[in-house]
């Protein structure tokens, strides 16, 4: 309907003012997504113009905000201030998520880059951190390297969540981050469910830990002591949404190491092993059918396990102190959602 006004508007040569066209989101010559509106539009919401788009009526518009800044446009990009150029000293940096209607209830945040200090040798974010408030306090501290990772925040009632990052003196490591903030309206089909702080809807993917990498040879700026790759206190679930005509979740290992004490999977129950830091697994079976009788999984290996429990989820827990994980690089796991007909049947014996 709007493209048929346009093109009556164009053709009867209307004044450009009265042409409408959707808002919908448009690609700038860089590669960014932006929103296309009218010039004057985007002027007034401090967007930036990046190219044409609706057949040259409107601009494409990347809406940018950086510290001390608030936007309650969706696909708003927080960054520090002179991105790419990295932060070098102290520094805090806070930006603000207003909703764009009343009419949301989550915001997808995607790291397209996150690049900040490592944690210290107990694996606290002191040097450098981000620390997400205002979602009723779901999202665990973050610091190390995060690029290409996401979060799910639900909007606490009309609050608004605000995004922090702080950098300490103490590294002279260039930090520098670009997060993308998507609006998800409460009715969206593709909002995740309630408390799932890592969101996946397709059939197959790859999940890591936060500040997932080689482990070793990270010595603390600030004690001198070799350093972890894991953050202390991060529980959480990865939801995997199931999705029609499939009933189980196989899990494969693409690297593991979880916790200090070596040796592959611990059953927590009879030898007292994934007290500290573990994913967990709701009751799952070797591909060839065998239970494991554990849901429990840490040290520095895993097998392929598949679980038909739904909803699909995997939870991440870390303790408050990983002295005794120095090396420990975290996991790096992918799922494949297996088609009812085959696994059920076969992990059910029949
Ligand atoms: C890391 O930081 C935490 C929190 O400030 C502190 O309790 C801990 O002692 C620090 N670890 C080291 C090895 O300095
Ligand atoms: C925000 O933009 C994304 C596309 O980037 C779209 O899928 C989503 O529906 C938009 N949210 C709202 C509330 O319009
Ligand atoms: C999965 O989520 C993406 C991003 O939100 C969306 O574009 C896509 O349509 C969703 N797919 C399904 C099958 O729900």
């Amino acid at each position: 309907m709007s493209q048929t006004f346009l093109m009556i508007s164009v053709g009867f040569g209307f004044g450009v003012g009265l042409v409408r066209f959707a808002n919908s989101v448009c690609t700038t010559a860089a590669n960014i997504e932006g929103i296309c509106y009218r010039r004057r539009q985007c002027a007034d919401i401090n967007g930036v113009a990046s190219g044409a788009c609706a057949n040259g009526i409107g601009v494409c518009c990347i809406i940018l905000r950086t510290c001390s800044e608030s936007s309650s446009h969706n696909g708003t990009y927080f960054t520090n201030a002179a991105y790419p150029t990295a932060v070098t000293g102290s520094s805090r940096c806070s930006m603000e998520i207003q909703k764009c209607n009343s009419n949301i209830c989550q915001v997808r945040i995607d790291f397209l880059s996150l690049v900040l200090a490592q944690p210290n040798a107990t694996g606290f974010c002191t040097t450098d951190a981000l620390i997400i408030t205002g979602g009723g306090g779901t999202v665990p501290v973050i610091c190390g390297d995060n690029t290409g990772q996401h979060v799910y925040v639900d909007f606490n009632g009309d609050e608004n969540i605000l995004m922090t990052i702080t950098t300490g003196s103490a590294s002279t490591l260039g930090r520098s981050w670009n997060l993308k903030i998507t609006q998800i309206a409460c009715d969206c089909p593709t909002r995740a469910p309630a408390g799932c702080l890592q969101f996946y809807n397709t059939t197959t993917g790859t999940v890591t830990s936060f500040n997932y990498g080689v482990g070793s040879n990270i010595i603390d700026a600030t004690t001198g002591l070799p350093g972890t790759r894991e953050l202390v206190n991060e529980n959480y679930g990865i939801c995997v949404g199931m999705l029609p005509g499939y009933c189980s979740i196989q899990w494969t290992s693409n690297g593991f190491s979880v916790s200090g004490i070596p040796g592959g999977e611990f059953d927590a129950l009879s030898n007292g092993d994934c007290t500290t830091d573990f994913v967990v697994i709701a009751n799952p079976f070797n591909p060839n059918g065998v239970a494991l009788g554990t849901d429990r999984f840490c040290g520095t290996s895993f097998n392929t396990v598949v679980s038909t429990l739904k909803p699909f989820v995997l939870y991440v827990v870390t303790n408050g102190d990983e002295i005794n994980d120095v090396a420990n690089s975290g996991f790096s796991l992918s799922f494949t959602q297996q088609p009812c007909t085959n696994t059920a049947a076969a992990l059910l014996g029949k």
